[in-house]
């Protein structure tokens, strides 16, 4: 499939905004656009296969139930996990790091424990763990960054002690696109006998293997919208033992075994992770979305997207007075920039005009922005359905903004 095929796939690429504007969408990193398959599986869902999932008696339960664990099954090839059970549908990646926070606090920390995250972390694996300290009285320590938007891990050493419990890292950050060594990150904490916790929810999207076997992490996290699923749906993988240990963070329907007046036992993992009814729309969604995922040819997917970042990278870089936040050796293809003497927020309003989405704020990662001592950053995001010829646009959007603002 070519580039021109494969957006095809995806309607609202013909889409027109402010007048006769094509659309050049590049806010991949907030969500990524959905193709017909995606589109197609979730109405079918809704013309005629409408139903509440588990312990229904009739045909379109037992369908629908048999389809949303067939997706289940996928996640767990998707990412390798060793059984289906470790698949936990959540509503997306903050709900499940809140999720992993509340019952990792009720049982494995306590105290007078720490937790190690970075500097660079959306602020939905910052936040939890900061309530998490606050109730239990732990406490949290931060991989601090250089300059080029990496993590200093020469300043990681001294951050771990025998209380470290856990790391948690953002694979691909939102806001810079660097790409972590989640790996040897991996292989640094079980040294100290922490868990691991990785925050995957812009690397898979980004054309990234993730077999978390391999890698050996104790949880994953990720949102299906980033990578062509609907949003409101989203992963949290465990291990087996692990989630074993755990209490259900969440309680209600689903997730018993039995209640009397006085007290509940619960199901185990998935179920007991999954209270009330789940957006049975939303996974049936992931599913079509990892199957048109794993129909690609993803390593040639890859280059291309990776032939986008170098080309836009290197194109804006011509532009006096724009500077790159995030220039670090691996990156995904998201690039924040600053424009001298133009506000992100005005930068984005003028690209919009131009038909070109882009992010501007701190998106969400408020101490990186700190680091960096800017207020915000415009934001780029890339996905495979686009082209240089939407870069150029870009590139020279930019340009005449700051031709506007140079002339007022
Ligand atoms: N976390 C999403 C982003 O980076 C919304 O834009």
């Amino acid at each position: 499939m070519d580039v021109t095929e494969l957006r095809a796939e995806f309607p609202i690429l013909q889409r027109r905004v402010h007048g006769d504007r094509p659309l050049i969408y590049l806010d991949n990193a907030a969500t990524t656009l959905t193709p017909k398959s995606v589109i197609r599986r979730l109405t079918s869902y809704h013309a005629s296969g409408t139903s509440n999932i588990h312990r229904g008696v009739h045909y379109l339960s037992n369908e629908a139930t048999q389809q949303f664990e067939a997706c289940r099954a996928k996640v767990k090839s998707l990412i390798n996990a060793q059984h289906s059970s470790e698949i936990i549908f959540t509503s997306g990646t903050t709900l499940a790091l809140n999720m992993l926070a509340q019952s990792l606090g009720q049982q494995l920390i306590g105290a007078g424990d720490e937790i190690i995250i970075t500097e660079m972390e959306h602020h939905s694996n910052i936040v939890p763990w900061q309530l998490l300290c606050q109730r239990l009285g732990c406490v949290l320590k931060y991989i601090p960054l250089t300059p080029n938007g990496e993590l200093d891990r020469d300043k990681l050493s001294n951050l771990w002690s025998s209380r470290t419990k856990i790391l948690s890292v953002v694979h691909v950050s939102n806001s810079l696109g660097t790409v972590n060594p989640i790996n040897e990150l991996v292989v640094e904490a079980r040294k100290h006998s922490a868990m691991v916790v990785v925050d995957a929810a812009q690397s898979l999207g980004h054309l990234l293997d993730i077999d978390v076997q391999q890698l050996d992490c104790d949880f994953l996290v990720f949102s299906g919208h980033k990578l062509f699923a609907p949003t409101g749906v989203g992963v949290l993988y465990g291990k087996k033992q692990l989630l074993d240990k755990l209490s259900p963070p969440i309680a209600g329907g689903g997730m018993v075994a039995k209640v009397t007046m006085n007290e509940s036992t619960f199901l185990a993992s998935p179920e007991k992770f999954e209270a009330g009814t789940p957006n049975i729309a939303g996974v049936l969604g992931l599913d079509a979305a990892i199957d048109f995922w794993s129909a690609l040819d993803r390593p040639a997917w890859r280059r291309y997207e990776q032939s986008l970042l170098t080309y836009a990278s290197n194109a804006l870089q011509t532009i006096d007075g724009l500077r790159i936040i995030g220039t670090a050796s691996n990156k995904e293809a998201i690039i924040s920039f600053i424009v001298e003497g133009i506000h992100p927020h005005d930068l984005g309003t003028i690209l919009d005009l131009a038909g070109v989405a882009i992010r501007a704020g701190h998106h969400c990662t408020q101490p990186v922005m700190r680091y960096f001592k800017i207020p915000a950053t415009a934001r780029a995001s890339f996905a495979l359905y686009n082209t240089i010829a939407e870069i150029d646009t870009l590139v020279a959007t930019v340009v005449e903004a700051q031709n506007m603002f140079q002339s007022r």
